[in-house]
């Protein structure tokens, strides 16, 4: 993923109409935001490349060569315990000839890529490539100790594991603020994941459904509509570790209901 910080393509003054401090009307996002390739791009850099993001709980992999599989963006990424314990995120893919190396999620005691068996330990490092390091056909030119898998800067906070292609974003503590504090009756460094869910691709514009819950009262008004009694300006459905100072902005989904 590219770390360049590209620029916006759509003026940012265009997205004012969509958003108010106010009583006033909120209207869509310029129609861009919701097609647009370039501007897709723009969000997979500004966002993706350049936050910290959970990629799951360490709890799923509890044991040394534990591991599962993700994609972040648009990388695929092996999440794993080492030997020491500690949890590493590599890049899934072969730095051979690009193959994907593990599906799904497992254990193991080594990464074996399924094309040309080249292999990896459990830490990303080359440990063999047929042909190329074996004692009677050694490849002199060859330094098995240039290869590795990329490591994806992470950080485990309270169990979960947080991953950042920024090598020069802050640290992940000073992101969460005092949120540890908030959370502490919660004692979710104790907290074990269960099944995970595997989320499938969604037929329909996401930025469509999150972008409001001013619908919630009328389309949804004989259900669960009932929970958002127009949540415009109301600030008692606000959850309390809103610490905006620190850059912790909740998401306002919990009615007071
Ligand atoms: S692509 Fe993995 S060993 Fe060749």
């Amino acid at each position: 993923m590219s770390n360049k910080l590209m620029k916006s393509p759509i003026p940012i003054a265009d997205f004012d109409i969509s958003y108010s401090e106010g009583d006033g009307p909120v209207y869509s996002m310029p129609p861009e935001v919701f097609v647009d390739k370039e501007f897709y791009e723009f969000e997979m850099n500004a966002v993706w490349a350049h936050e910290w993001f959970c990629v799951g709980h360490a709890s799923d992999i509890p044991k040394s060569g534990d591991y599962y599989t993700i994609e972040v963006g648009e990388d695929p990424l092996i999440v794993i315990r080492d030997r020491t314990g500690s949890v590493n995120v590599l890049s899934n893919v072969c730095q051979h000839r690009g193959m994907i190396l593990l599906e799904g999620r497992g254990n193991t005691r080594r990464i074996s890529c399924p094309l040309h068996a080249w292999v990896y330990n459990i830490n990303g490092e080359l440990t063999s490539a047929p042909g190329l390091t074996d004692a009677d056909e050694k490849v002199e030119s060859f330094n098995i100790k240039d290869v590795c898998l990329p490591k994806i800067r992470t950080e485990v906070w309270q169990g979960f594991v947080f991953i950042t292609f920024d090598e020069d974003l802050p640290p992940l503590s000073d992101r969460l603020g005092n949120l540890g504090d908030q959370l502490g009756n919660y004692k979710i460094d104790e907290l074990r994941a269960s099944v995970p869910l595997k989320m499938e691709a969604f037929d329909w514009n996401w930025k469509i459904f999150n972008d409001e819950c001013y619908h919630c009262s009328y389309l949804h008004g004989g259900s669960w509509g009932e929970m958002y009694p127009l949540c415009l300006n109301s600030t008692d459905e606000m959850v309390k570790f809103n610490d905006i100072e620190n850059g912790l902005v909740s998401y306002n989904l919990i009615s007071q209901h």
